[in-house]
């Protein structure tokens, strides 16, 4: 039974050229931001300039935290707490991907929490107040422009946890497809992979009757497949990069879940992997997923699969049903595979040494999966498999 409260209130300009909208949409929250990017990738690009003389022109003072990691780290996040309270900052404006608009969240998230930041992301319920957040996105993977998540790592503790809360979604995300043109062909391949990873989360649910949600979950997944490789073989290609930038928003910012049992299965099983090896999350997302889908495949699953066997791949629905699922399966895979993206857990570093404790850890707070809840002992099969 679909039964839900609908809210997404980031507003997005979409489109080239609407950074024109920054100087007036930052003023609405007050006259100093903190500025949170990542490794230069904005500087090489021209974006940061861009950004800065615009916010001269219009007297906004803006205090800088840079060098933001992939797979973000809580000591950064703590550097740009005390930037924010040394400055009384009005609103964190990250530019860059996922992880510099986790680490902007977390540290707007922070700003009011007494005790070390860390608590926040270990426990969400401790976050009340959250300054104004906003992002200029430049990767099209997450889908953190829209929601209310974020991830951030602990290296000390080999921990990578996700947090959330409904006030660190950002009040406004600027999505120029322009700015995804110079994302290196590794990193468009793992963003694709994790836009599909999101939609299959929440796809394959155990809620029956989601017809509408699980038709636009389609829609979305054949718009990744259709232009994923487009935008590696053509990086300037406006279409293909606009196309899997807005299904990065659409596929996690709670459209798809309404209504539906969510209980996320590879995510967990990833944020080991890159707590542990420090991994490109859409590359362990991509080694994991086929493995998974395989593992699960059973009487109890094997309709959903023949759905998406059917409607995304276009498999011929007379076929019988476990031909049509692996069929699915093995044609996603192969979509990774030609999207470049490795297959094996060896080939990106991973070893047997580890698996025991990251599948423990991958359910520490119970089972995951919700078409298919799994235990500790599945993800180190699944783990084992993918080695
Ligand atoms: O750091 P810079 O120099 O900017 O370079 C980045 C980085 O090296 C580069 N890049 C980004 N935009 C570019 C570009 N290079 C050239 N041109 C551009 N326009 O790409 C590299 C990866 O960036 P990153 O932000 O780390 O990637 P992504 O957007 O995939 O974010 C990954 C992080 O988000 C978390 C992941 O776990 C990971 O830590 N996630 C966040 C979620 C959320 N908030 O809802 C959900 C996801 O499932 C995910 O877990
Ligand atoms: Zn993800």
């Amino acid at each position: 039974m679909l039964n839900f409260n609908y809210s997404i209130p980031t507003k997005i300009f979409f489109g080239k050229g609407q950074i024109s909208v920054l100087p007036d949409q930052i003023q609405k929250y007050g006259s100093k931001i903190l500025l949170v990017y990542g490794g230069g990738s904005i500087k090489r690009n021209g974006l940061y300039d861009d950004i800065v003389n615009k916010l001269k022109e219009n007297s906004i003072d803006f205090w800088e935290l840079s060098g933001v990691e992939p797979n973000p780290r809580i000591t950064t996040v703590r550097k740009g707490v005390e930037i924010c309270r040394e400055n009384k900052i009005d609103l964190v404006l990250a530019v860059g991907g996922g992880s510099s608009i986790d680490c902007a969240k977390v540290v707007a998230a922070g700003y009011f929490y007494e005790g070390d930041t860390w608590d926040v992301v270990k426990n969400p319920s401790k976050i009340s107040k959250v300054l104004p957040i906003a992002s200029v996105l430049t990767l099209a993977a997450t889908g953190s422009e829209m929601d209310v998540f974020a991830v951030i790592t602990n290296m000390d503790t080999n921990e990578k946890l996700g947090t959330g809360h409904e006030d660190m979604v950002p009040r406004f995300s600027i999505l120029d497809p322009t700015y995804t043109f110079t994302v290196p062909a590794n990193q468009t391949a793992a963003g694709t992979a994790d836009i599909m990873s999101h939609i299959f989360e929440t796809y394959f649910s155990s809620t029956k009757g989601a017809f509408l949600q699980d038709r636009m979950a389609e829609a979305l997944l054949k718009t990744c497949i259709n232009y994923g490789k487009k935008a590696i073989d053509e990086p300037e290609n406006y279409e293909a990069r606009a196309n899997l930038m807005w299904a990065s928003s659409l596929a996690i910012n709670g459209l798809l879940g309404y209504g539906k049992h969510k209980n996320w299965c590879v995510h967990p099983m990833e944020h080991e992997l890159s707590a542990y090896y420090d991994i490109t999350h859409g590359v362990g997302l991509a080694i994991l997923t086929p493995y998974w889908m395989k593992y699960i495949l059973d009487d109890s699953t094997v309709d959903k699969f023949v759905e998406f066997g059917i409607n995304v791949w276009g498999i011929d629905s007379n076929k019988d049903k476990y031909d049509v699922a692996n069929t699915a399966i093995n044609r996603t895979r192969e979509y990774f595979d030609l999207l470049g993206i490795p297959s094996k857990l060896s080939e990106v570093g991973i070893d047997e040494d580890k698996l025991e404790k990251m599948a423990k850890q991958a359910v520490r707070k119970g089972k995951i999966g919700s078409l298919k809840p799994i235990d500790d002992k599945d993800v180190l099969n699944i783990f084992k498999a993918a080695l």
